[in-house]
């Protein structure tokens, strides 16, 4: 099958390539890009661990095709701000850290496009994230500090 070429901004950077038409945007991201934090776990959209933001919102990357994003802004937790990552760990919310970057990603496209960063609205925010530690207390405490830290 023809390769397509696509343009977009990968964490900030704009990038250019040749995708196959049903290249999987996780496999973009981890085999072409290197950008390994990105973790795959079911595959098939369940699980949230390979969350990214795609134009701010979190999108599942095993079930993103690579040419779906042609230009548009890609933020994987490479590019996500610092303070999410030192709130996840100051708040003990990562355990083995397979969820984390998606939870990450997840919570800090949420907190930088929606109004409502309570308990419950964060919660929202993760719902499509599974922990298999079950982490969820203290990940909550940690996306609470982190829209603390946001808005203050
Ligand atoms: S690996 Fe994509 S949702 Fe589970
Ligand atoms: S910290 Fe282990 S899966 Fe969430």
């Amino acid at each position: 099958m023809d390769s397509v070429e696509i343009a977009f901004r990968l964490n900030g950077s704009p990038v250019r390539c040749a995708v196959p038409p049903t290249l999987a945007l996780l496999e973009l991201l981890r085999d072409r890009f290197g950008l390994t934090g990105t973790k795959l776990g079911c595959g098939e959209g369940e699980c949230g661990a390979c969350t990214v933001l795609v134009d701010g919102e979190a999108r599942d990357a095993c079930i993103t095709l690579a040419v779906d994003v042609d230009g548009r802004e890609v933020t994987t937790v490479e590019g996500l701000p610092a303070a999410v990552q030192r709130a996840f760990v100051a708040n003990g919310a990562v355990q083995c850290g397979f969820c984390s970057p998606g939870m990450e990603a997840a919570v800090a496209g949420w907190v930088a496009r929606e109004k409502a960063l309570g308990r419950a609205d964060l919660a929202r925010a993760i719902e499509g994230n599974l922990c298999r530690c079950t982490g969820y207390v203290k990940i909550l405490d940690a996306a609470e500090a982190f829209a603390r830290e946001s808005s203050s």
